[in-house]
């Protein structure tokens, strides 16, 4: 598929960016309190538009630094590209091994296709609706946990979790009770491959953008996995909650979110 492939080949890019920068000195900025970015976010950004708008110049993009770039044809044109340039700024500011780039496809308001490179590992995570998932050409499936007390969880915390931290500390403590372990990786895009490929058995968060889990989104879903709300209705990246899973422990996590 030529947007998939295009995907790939983008993230692939700005990945080598992001390897470029990752040992050397950080220019941090604040965006909020804890919210940072650096040139490397920027410049991967920069190139993954620059592509985009020579190769489709009628299709629109929505960048976590740039906000909306309208196509040709305005907002609505033929397709949307979705775009986190670095996926985990904060690991990636500390030389914490854990950040990616994140670039999903959107057409008639549902995500096609959507790449996820790891430049740590090397590892190139993609999927499109219909043609399954892989991870360097390997076919992902979820892992066949069925229970939540056997299921290991991964989950994140929005930038202005201090406005809601009852809530987030709430969630973290029942799910703590109820799995085997948790864990908070710092890039929802990697968490969302992650329990695609079977490393870990669901993800939850609130307060996420499009960008952090376009991609992640169809990847999970063609390796078996399940997403939705808190409550169990269809997710969207554009919906505040995300409830991710191998779909086996996708019940018994919503009644804990309940
Ligand atoms: C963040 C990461 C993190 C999640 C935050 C995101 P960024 O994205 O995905 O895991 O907990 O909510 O904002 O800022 O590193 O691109
Ligand atoms: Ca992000
Ligand atoms: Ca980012």
């Amino acid at each position: 598929m030529e947007y998939l492939e295009f995907a790939v080949e983008l993230a692939r890019a700005a990945g080598d960016i992001l390897k470029h920068y990752a040992n050397r000195e950080k220019f941090v900025e604040l965006k909020g309190r804890a919210n940072l970015v650096t040139a490397a976010d920027k410049e991967s950004e920069a190139l993954i538009i620059d592509a985009i708008r020579r190769r489709y110049p009628d299709h629109s993009i929505l960048a976590e630094e740039s906000g909306i770039v309208s196509g040709q044809r305005g907002e609505s044109g033929p397709g949307k590209w979705i775009i986190d340039p670095l996926d985990g700024t904060t690991n990636f500011a500390h030389q914490y091994p854990f950040y990616c780039v994140s670039i999903g496809f959107e057409r008639a308001g549902r995500i096609e296709c959507g790449a996820v490179f790891d430049p740590v590992r090397n590892e190139m995570f993609s999927g499109a609706v219909g043609l399954g998932s892989f991870v360097n050409g390997e076919r992902l499936s979820v892992s066949d946990v069925n229970r939540l007390a056997d299921g290991l969880l991964m989950t994140g915390f929005p930038y202005n979790m201090r406005e809601r931290i009852d809530l987030h500390v709430a969630q973290f403590r029942a799910f703590l009770l109820e799995s085997q372990a948790v864990r908070r990786g710092g890039s929802a895009a990697m968490d969302l491959c992650y329990v695609a490929a079977g490393r870990c058995d669901g993800f939850w968060e609130l307060n996420l953008h499009p960008w952090d889990t376009a991609a992640g989104l169809v990847i999970l879903e063609e390796a078996g996995g399940r997403i939705t709300d808190f409550r169990g209705n269809p997710f969207s990246v554009y919906v505040k909650e995300i409830a991710a899973s191998n779909s086996r422990i996708h019940s018994e996590m919503l009644r804990v979110l309940a």
